[in-house]
């Protein structure tokens, strides 16, 4: 998805405190497009498994599950990692940050909302099961529509003027970290995917020794294989 990174009218970005940034936060809206692509193909992706096919909502619901569980991780680190340190060290941010928790709680809220669903529609593959799915996943991108934009527009560029590089990574490790390979790394080409040519160079730069060996290694063609089975007949988009 091409998400527009600018505040709408009624919203105000907090003043940015002076002096040089101290990290780079690009990253943070090269993995919020990814997401955004991600919530946007899941409605779509359960109205139209066949109903009865348990092969099939058990292979897409394992991909709608992961990414689920990826987003969870992100808002978990998030949680744990940036929003006391903005409060603390950039107090004219404090609204914005309550902001950004609350967004929060309204996803958890939807990842749980749509968890035992999910669980149904694998074993089940019952359209009207499915339906309630779609539906909590389409109120899923509303809100992650607003969410990441503005965490973008708002909360970042505070950041970069008071998070240090070692925290932003530290942050970004903890996420990693938290995720099997075998997920992260389609993932990682999902990712890449919806990324233009120079975030691409630049996210891959940032990432972890290992992951990159295993992105070469195995990653893009667990990716393009993934790929082709999730959206049949269609080209794989490039990731590099
Ligand atoms: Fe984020």
């Amino acid at each position: 998805m091409t998400m527009e990174y600018v505040s709408l009218p009624g919203e105000a970005p907090p003043p940015v405190p002076d002096g040089p940034k101290m990290c780079n936060g690009d990253d943070m809206r090269i993995l919020h497009n990814a997401f955004l692509w991600g919530y946007e193909q899941a409605p779509g992706m359960v109205r139209g498994a066949p109903a009865g096919d348990t092969a099939r909502s058990d292979f897409l619901g394992q991909w709608l599950a992961d990414l689920d569980a990826t987003l969870h991780s992100h808002h978990e680190s998030e949680d744990e990692f940036l929003w006391d340190k903005l409060e603390q060290r950039a107090p004219a941010c404090a609204l914005h940050v309550g902001q950004m928790r609350a967004h929060h709680a309204q996803v958890a809220a939807l990842l749980e909302e749509a968890s035992p669903l999910l669980a149904r529609w694998r074993a089940t593959a019952d359209p009207a099961v499915g339906e309630q799915l779609a539906d909590a996943y389409e109120r899923m991108l509303d809100v992650l529509k607003v969410h990441l934009r503005r965490e973008v527009v708002e909360v970042v560029p505070v950041a970069e003027r008071v998070v240090s590089a070692e925290e932003w990574s530290a942050m970004g490790d903890h996420s990693v970290d938290a995720i099997p390979k075998s997920r992260l790394l389609p993932q990682l080409g999902m990712l890449l995917a919806n990324s233009t040519p120079a975030e691409r160079k630049q996210f891959y730069a940032g990432l972890p020794l290992s992951v990159r060996v295993l992105w070469r290694l195995m990653g893009k063609r667990q990716y393009a294989k993934q790929y082709r089975l999730l959206f049949p007949g269609e080209p794989v988009p490039p990731t590099s």
